[in-house]
């Protein structure tokens, strides 16, 4: 049976991404910023995350998937969903609910950068460093984790647990 020890509390959660939402607030304070949200992980995190701004923000998501049922990323990346909104010469904010290997988030990058917004900037709930394969500038990161495998607010291990309000450590 699959073990689950909570990581973050959703008080713990609450106040990381109030803290977050500040500082985006107050960076793209008087310009116009675009929340492109990645499925299917990132869909809890960006709708509290987008409730906290305090700037008129547009919203889209792309889908992209690199991990099928395993705790491991294959590596190659499907984009499941395109962007569906012009994002030229706009402020983008990409956002996650974890980079860990980079190789998705360096997919991303080089996909929107291809319909010449003005910035990039990466906004994740949880930065995970120690399988990073490419170096990745996070520009706001609420909770840094060394190891182990997160469920819960979105995150899945074979489709299950996304719903957790709650931040888990799974142990297979
Ligand atoms: C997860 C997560 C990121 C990616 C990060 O997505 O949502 O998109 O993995 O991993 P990486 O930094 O090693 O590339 P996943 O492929 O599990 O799809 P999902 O969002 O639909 O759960």
């Amino acid at each position: 049976m699959p073990e689950l020890y909570e990581v973050l509390s959703k008080e713990d959660i609450d106040k990381k991404v109030a803290a977050v939402a500040r500082r985006i607030s107050s960076d793209f304070k008087g310009s116009e910023l675009v929340m492109i949200g990645v499925l299917k992980g990132s869909f809890v995190f960006l709708s509290d995350l987008a409730r906290q701004l305090t700037i008129p923000v547009k919203i889209d998501f792309v889908g992209v998937s690199s991990y099928g049922d395993d705790v491991a990323s294959s590596g190659r990346i499907q984009l499941n969903r395109e962007i569906g909104i012009d994002i030229k010469e706009k402020n983008i904010l990409v956002v996650e609910d974890i980079v860990d290997t980079g190789i998705t988030m360096n997919y991303l990058i080089d996909y929107l950068k291809s319909f010449n917004p003005l910035t990039i900037s990466i906004c994740t709930m949880i930065d995970k460093q120690q399988r990073r394969e490419s170096e990745i500038r996070i520009d706001y990161a609420c909770h840094e984790i060394k190891e182990g495998f997160i469920v819960g607010y979105g995150l899945d291990y074979a489709e299950n647990y996304r719903h957790l309000p709650e931040l888990y450590h799974l142990k297979l």
